[in-house]
């Protein structure tokens, strides 16, 4: 089977999402500093982008953790390859995912950091799955709800692949 990527999602409709959403969140932490944790690799791009177009004071950290191997579907499996450099403690913490979909990776994630006395921790992703959905997780900020399809680009990969790409796209597997 081989793969072909079909746009869903043109950039800049991506951006313009993007910049509504950093304008809320800009007017709802006014007068506040917000901390944004990038969860590595998929969401860099749009923690770019979003960072760009917040107009309160922002500082960032980054976190690593695996729930998928080489495969379209969730290990289950949540393991943290990279942590945070900072404390989490008193900070209006903001965590920038690129997709929820079972929505494990962020449970667990959520549960640790909680731990560490953030003073609100919120969650913000680009892109949301909603039917796929096995455990509860409140999302704060969405850009973009999308059916239960595989997609790549704006960070996002299959393989490790197509994170570049500037637009969202399904994958669709074709015969060779
Ligand atoms: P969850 O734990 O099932 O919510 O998985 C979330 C993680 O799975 C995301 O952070 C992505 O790394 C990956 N993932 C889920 N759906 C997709 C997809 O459609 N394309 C690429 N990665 C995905
Ligand atoms: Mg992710």
């Amino acid at each position: 089977m081989k793969e072909k990527v079909r746009i869903f999602l043109q950039e800049q409709e991506v951006n313009a999402r993007i910049a509504e959403i950093a304008k809320k969140i800009s007017d709802d932490y006014a007068g506040k500093e917000v901390h944004l944790i990038c969860v590595l690799k998929g969401s860099v791009f749009f923690m770019c982008e979003l960072a760009k177009r917040i107009t309160v004071p922002v500082t960032m950290d980054f976190m690593s953790v695996t729930s998928y191997g080489n495969d379209t579907k969730s290990s289950g499996v949540v393991k943290i390859v990279k942590d945070l450099d900072e404390p989490l403690d008193g900070k209006d913490v903001l965590v920038v995912e690129d997709i929820i979909d079972s929505g494990r990776t962020l449970s667990y994630l959520l549960n640790i950091l909680e731990k560490r006395n953030p003073k609100s921790l919120r969650l913000c992703t680009l892109l949301d799955k909603p039917e796929r959905r096995v455990t509860d997780v409140a999302v704060d900020y969405t850009c973009f709800n999308i059916p239960d399809e595989f997609v790549v680009g704006y960070g996002l990969d299959y393989a490790q692949k197509y994170r570049n790409l500037p637009f969202i796209g399904i994958v669709e597997f074709v015969e060779e």
